[in-house]
C-alpha cells in the first residue's frame, strides 16, 4: 500500500488553499508545451466517476478566430446580465474571463452513456458531477505545474457547441481557459474585493 507523509500532505494542501481562478488580465505568453497540456489532461482522466462511466469530453481550442466567436458568445451574456447586477456596481469592473489572453482553452463536456450506468439510476446528473472532479484535478495539477486555470460560466453552452462544431449529445460543463500567469492571487479575489466573505466550518456543518 502507497503511504504518503505528513509532508506530502502538507504540500497537497498548500496546493489546494493557493489554486485560484486566473483571469485575462493575468495570463502571459509564456508557452504551454503539449507535454505539459497532456498531464494535465491525464490528471482529469484519472478522476472518480459514476459507474467508471468516465463521461468526459474535451475539445482543446487554440485557433485566434475561434477564441474571438467565444468571447464574442461570453460578452454578449455578461452584458445581458448587467441587468441581473445592477444594485452591485462593481459588476461591471469585474474581469469575469481570460479567453483571448490564454494561450489555451478547453471545452469540457459531459457525453451521457448510451449503457445504463451503475449509480446513475437515481442520481441523473451525477455523471455531470464527474466531469466537474475532472476539472478539479485539471485546476489542481494546473496548480502544482504553476500554470493558471480559469472557468467561464457566462456563456450560453448550446452556442458555444455550434462554434466548435460539437454534436447537442455533448452537454457544456466548462469552458476553461488555460496558461501561464504572472502571478496567482493569494484569496478569491470576490473576497478581496468583498463581493462575497469566505465561510467558515461552522457555517457549512449542518446541524
Ligand atoms: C462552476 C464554476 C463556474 C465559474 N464561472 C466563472 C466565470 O464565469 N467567471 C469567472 O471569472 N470565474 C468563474 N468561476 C471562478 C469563481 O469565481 C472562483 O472559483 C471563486 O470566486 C473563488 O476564487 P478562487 O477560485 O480564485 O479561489 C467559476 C467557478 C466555478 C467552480
Amino acid at each position: 500500500m502507497l503511504n504518503f507523509s505528513t509532508k506530502e500532505l502538507d504540500t497537497l494542501t498548500k496546493i489546494i488553499n493557493s489554486r485560484r481562478d486566473v483571469r485575462g488580465n493575468y495570463f502571459n505568453d509564456k508557452k504551454v508545451s503539449n507535454k505539459e497540456l497532456k498531464i494535465i489532461l491525464e490528471s482529469a482522466l484519472q478522476a472518480p466517476s459514476v459507474g467508471y462511466s468516465q463521461p468526459w469530453r474535451f475539445k482543446i481550442v487554440k485557433n485566434k478566430s475561434i477564441k474571438n466567436r467565444v468571447f464574442k458568445q461570453f460578452d454578449k451574456s455578461y452584458k445581458k446580465s448587467f441587468k441581473k447586477f445592477k444594485k452591485r456596481p462593481l459588476y461591471k469592473s469585474l474581469k469575469l474571463e481570460g479567453i483571448k489572453e490564454a494561450p489555451i482553452n478547453i471545452a469540457v463536456f459531459y457525453k451521457k452513456n448510451k449503457k445504463q450506468v451503475l449509480g446513475q439510476t437515481y442520481m441523473k446528473r451525477s455523471g455531470e458531477y464527474s466531469v466537474v472532479c475532472a476539472i478539479c484535478n485539471m485546476w489542481l495539477t494546473a496548480r502544482a505545474m504553476n500554470i493558471g486555470l480559469g472557468w467561464v460560466s457566462i456563456v450560453k453552452p448550446k452556442k458555444i457547441n455550434k462554434i466548435l462544431n460539437i454534436s447537442k449529445e455533448h452537454k457544456l460543463i466548462g469552458y476553461l481557459c488555460i496558461g501561464y500567469t504572472k502571478d496567482f492571487l493569494e484569496e478569491p479575489e470576490l473576497k478581496t474585493l468583498k463581493w462575497e466573505k469566505k465561510k467558515s466550518l461552522k457555517e457549512c456543518i449542518l446541524k
